[in-house]
């Protein structure tokens, strides 16, 4: 078999919380505000989450998976405090260029969420954990790690915002997409190329014919929230495509707003 044919079929097994390292190769960090789509995803998701954090006087906000910086610089832009971390260098390069032609400098922390109290040593109204980030995450053991580590950083009283794909549906049903909310881009093609309950591998084929893949652990909302709830959290609402309420299998994404 050809080298490249077996690495690819190692990756299509591949469930492993720092798969992330691999999967998001320069090539791919730089489309990935095609697949974002910034204005689209502003068009979906609309003020919701400068609402949530308005309503709880939220200033100080991490947001951990910052990625190419969209919220972060949404957040900066309506005056939030923000610092910008990601377990990504290229990521975070990214963001800090997106910030730069937006006139705004970000300040930006490289760590992986299992070791921010290493990396951090201050305190946030607010931690965002956004884009269907926490789906990265494929041993029960990091999962709590990293929600104790965003949990160990919020002030008293402060609030985490943490999302995901609705895999409960796309288990259920297959998968489907309204494509409406968070990855808008038209110039993309995105669905997974193996579904099961252990390991969904999303495909993201670019107009250029470029190819790009992400496994992610699907985790289902109410175990989700569960955790949220072993770790500590409490007061967890779930909304679905940001409404508050909805049908278990409607939502493209469910939205985890819990309180420390
Ligand atoms: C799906 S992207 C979302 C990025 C951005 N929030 C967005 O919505 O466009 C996931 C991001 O989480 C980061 N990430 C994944 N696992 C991580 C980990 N264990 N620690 C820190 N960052 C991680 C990746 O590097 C990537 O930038």
């Amino acid at each position: 078999m050809e080298p490249i044919e077996k690495k690819r079929q190692e990756s299509r097994k591949t469930k492993n919380s720092n798969f992330y390292q691999q999967q998001y190769q320069d090539s791919f960090v730089e489309k990935w505000d095609a697949l974002i789509d910034w204005e689209g995803r502003t068009k979906g998701e609309g003020e919701f989450f400068i609402r949530e954090l308005q309503k709880r006087k939220s200033q100080k906000v991490l947001d951990a998976a910052t990625g190419t910086g969209y919220h972060s610089v949404r957040l900066l832009k309506s005056g939030f405090h923000v610092h910008s971390a990601d377990g990504k260098q290229n990521m975070l390069a990214k963001a800090f260029y997106n910030g730069r032609r937006q006139n705004l400098l970000l300040r930006t922390i490289h760590s992986d969420w299992r070791a921010l109290t290493k990396n951090i040593h201050e305190t946030y109204d607010a931690v965002i954990c956004l884009g269907n980030s926490f789906t990265h995450l494929f041993d029960e053991s990091d999962r709590r790690k990293t929600l104790a580590e965003f949990y160990a950083v919020l002030k008293p009283q402060g609030v985490l915002i943490l999302d995901q794909r609705n895999y409960d549906a796309m288990l259920d049903e297959g998968f489907s997409s309204k494509h409406l909310f968070y990855y808008v881009g038209e110039k993309v093609k995105a669905e997974p190329e193996y579904l099961a309950d252990d390991l969904v591998r999303f495909r993201y084929e670019f107009d250029d014919q470029s190819v790009h893949f992400l496994n992610m652990f699907p985790l289902q909302r109410d175990y989700t929230r569960s955790l949220l709830g072993e770790v500590g959290f409490q007061n967890i609402k779930t909304y679905g495509d940001f409404q508050e309420t909805y049908k278990k299998n409607e939502p493209d994404f469910f939205i985890h707003v819990a309180e420390k």
